[in-house]
Formats: C-alpha cells, structure tokens, sequence
C-alpha cells in the first residue's frame, strides 16, 4: 500500500488528493499544508508544513514513508523542489526547476517557442520604461502585455486602449521597485482560448481531457483576469481536428524542443490555446503544472489510477499506459470573495457544505476554525463541480449545490462554460 504527498492548499491541490486517495493501492494522502477541505476528505491528512519549506517536506517524506509526492503549485517548482527530492533519491513527480521555466519566465517561453518554430504571437521583451512605450504607440491596441515572473494568473494585460497599455507598462517597468523587471509586450490573439494539459515522462506523454477556462472576473467575460473563476470539460472547440493539430504542431514539437534544449520534461504541461477561426491553435501559454480551477472538472473526469500514471511517468513508462476518461461533462464554478481578485478578509463561516447532495465541492481558499467549522482563507474559496450526460445536466449540478452555500462576501460567475453552447 502507497502513501502520497500532495504539496499545495489550493482547489487544484484537493482535486489532486481526492484523485490520489481513489487508487485502491494507495492507504494515506498527506497534503502540505492543504485546506478544509483536504482535511475531512477520507483517507487525507493534512500536514501544516510550508509547500517552500524542501527540507520539512523531505524530512516529512522520510519520517511517513511516502512513496510519491506529487507537486501542485508553480512556485515549489519553479525553485526547484523536485531537484531538491531527487537529489535526496526521493520520487517527486513535477519538472525540474530548468523545465518549469516555460511558466517561470515568460522571455524564456517566448524565445523557446520562435526558436523552434511553435506557433504563438509576435512578441518583444523589454526591460525599461521609454522603449516599451514606443513599441506599444507604434504597435497600436490590442496588445497583450506580460510581467515576466510568476504572477498568480495576475501578471497578464490585455490592452484594449494605449492608455491601459501604458499604465501596465508603468506598474510593471515604472518605479524604484521594478528594477530587474522584465516585460513580454505581444501581439493580441483572435479567437478562442482552451487549456490543454498533458502528463509527460521526458519522452512520451498522455492528454488528459480537454477544458476552457474562464479568467475573467464578471459574467460576459468582463472585468480583470484573475486566476480562473470557473472551468468546463471538455472544450468542444478543440474538435477532434483541432486536437490533432495541437498534438503535432505544438504538444510534440514543445516536448521534442525540450529534448533538444537538454531540457528533461517530467510532469503535468499546461498549453493554454487561442484558437482562431480557422481551428488553427496558437500557444498563449505554458504552466508547469495543472491548471486550477481546470483540475477539478479535468480530474473529476479522469477514471485511471492518478498516482499509478505519476509513478509510471516518473519510470519513463507512460507510452504503455493509457487514460481512462468519463465520457461525461463536468463544470466548476468557482465560489470566490466579492472584491478578488483584489484584497479581501479572511475568516468569514461558510455554511451549508452539508447539504450538498449532488457535485463536489473541492475547496481552495478555506480552514478549519479551532471549534473545527469551515471558514474563508483565500479570494478563491471553493469550486463547485456537477457532472452530468448533457453539459446543460452538469452545469446544472454545480449552479444548483451552489444555491445550498452561503459565506458573507460569496460571488460567482452565472455564465461558466457559455461557449459549450454558444
Ligand atoms: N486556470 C489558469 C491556470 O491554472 O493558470
């Protein structure tokens, strides 16, 4: 019998835990630190150690005899966690540190995708003020502009005027504080975007279900970009042909580019898409790990035994596994405090968990209060998922165990998965 770390707190980290502790061969999930949720699902533990703090989660590794620690979030990845383990012989199932910069540094991408001919937009880099100024009058609006480090889904503008092209030119690269920053200014993508995330072994890798989140904060698609407020599977715009095309013009040619770079991909590969018209997909793009709120509809999905797919990637055995996918729909709708994504409390009870009797409910931003009640910890609180034969049947599902919770500064998207039917 298997004992599985899952190292993050979030939604993405309770679809992960869930997932793992459904293998019949596995006795124990341990999450660190994990949420409320993580908490009361049977067989997860939560241990209160920081997902940065490499040698308490190596020592923890040790002490409990875990077999495979799964990684969740960019952050430990991109410092290099799963370096850390295996320098100690530890099984640590995520990239590298060198591979996680397809998320880490959004130059680093961008340069990786021109020189092997990946399609994606026209892009500059700049790290001072006045040039990328210029760029932007003489490049016109739309425009995309992007601060290069980790962001939390936060650090991306589309510019719709050359006023809020500058602004987010001046927030970004303005300032004693921005020193050392770096911007990505590309060209604006027409079309449709979609999420698709493979499990790679270093050679071969496995497409998981195909899905379409939703960044933007309010119902229509309006408002900030926020780390996702919602998220359906599967995409229909990635048809059977348009799948194809992002398997042979991007999937393989990302992981045969690695190769070539000397760059060893092991893990989950996020490839956000922007599909045009055409139903020719172009990389907006790469996370070094599962997409969160994605996970939790994508997982809920995936029959095969997770931490079985992790270890086999982890022994370079993936091309003899196959996934075993639901053919059902399934819609997560995110419940996240009123003012996310900008400041908000903590602290507020939520209730009617209980009386959920149809959907999961994976939790993200919450914790357990000392009388042992469920309380908001996050911006992003929880994600309701339904499932359903009909996608109308899934979204259905989730709008309606949503009705059952309430917390004071409760909100949510009313239009998760409009373009399913659109
Ligand atoms: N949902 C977008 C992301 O995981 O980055």
């Amino acid at each position: 019998m298997k004992k599985i770390l899952v190292i993050g707190s979030g939604g993405r980290e309770h679809a992960l835990a869930w997932a793992a502790a459904r293998s019949p061969e596995v006795v124990e999930v341990l999450v660190a630190p994990g949420n409320a949720g993580t908490a009361q699902e049977p067989k997860v533990r939560n241990v209160a150690l920081d997902p940065m703090d490499f040698p308490g989660l190596i020592a923890l590794v040790r002490k409990e005899d875990v077999s495979l620690t799964i990684v969740g979030p960019e952050a430990p990845l991109v410092a290099g966690v799963v370096d850390a383990f295996e320098a100690e012989g530890l099984p640590c199932f995520g990239p590298r540190a060198a591979a996680a910069q397809l998320e880490g540094s959004k130059a680093f991408t961008k340069a990786f995708l021109a020189r092997h001919g990946i399609p994606t937009a026209a892009y500059a880099v700049f790290d001072a003020l006045a040039p990328a100024q210029d760029y932007v009058r003489a490049q016109g609006v739309p425009i995309v502009i992007k601060a290069d480090g980790l962001a939390a889904g936060k650090g991306v503008v589309v510019a719709m005027t050359e006023q809020d092209a500058l602004a987010a030119l001046e927030q970004m690269l303005g300032g004693e504080e921005a020193s050392g920053a770096q911007v990505v200014i590309e060209a604006f993508m027409a079309g449709e975007e979609a999420s698709f995330i493979v499990m790679a072994d270093g050679e071969d890798f496995l497409a998981f279900p195909t899905s379409q989140d939703h960044k933007r904060r309010f119902d229509g698609d309006e408002g900030p970009n926020t780390g996702g407020m919602g998220a359906y599977s599967p995409a229909p715009v990635v048809t059977s042909e348009v799948e194809a095309r992002v398997l042979e013009r991007i999937v393989r040619p990302t992981l045969q580019g690695l190769r070539q770079d000397g760059i060893h991909y092991r893990g989950f590969l996020y490839v956000g898409l922007m599909i045009d018209e055409a139903g020719d997909p172009r990389v907006v793009e790469f996370n070094c790990r599962f997409g969160d709120p994605e996970a939790q509809p994508v997982l809920t999905r995936v029959r095969s035994d997770l931490p079985s797919l992790c270890e086999a990637a982890l022994e370079g055995r993936l091309g003899e596994c196959t996934l075993d996918v639901d053919p059902a729909w399934t819609v997560g709708v995110v419940l996240a405090m009123e003012s996310y994504p900008g400041n908000y409390p903590s602290g507020e009870p939520i209730s009617g968990l209980d009386e959920v009797a149809n959907g999961k409910v994976f939790h993200a931003g919450t914790r357990l209060s000392a009388e042992g009640t469920v309380e908001t910890q996050g911006g992003r609180v929880l994600c309701v998922v339904g499932k359903g034969s009909a996608f109308e049947d899934a979204r259905a599902e989730a709008y309606g165990a949503i009705q059952k919770i309430t917390f004071k500064s409760m909100a949510y998207r009313r239009d998760i998965g409009h373009r399913a039917t659109s």
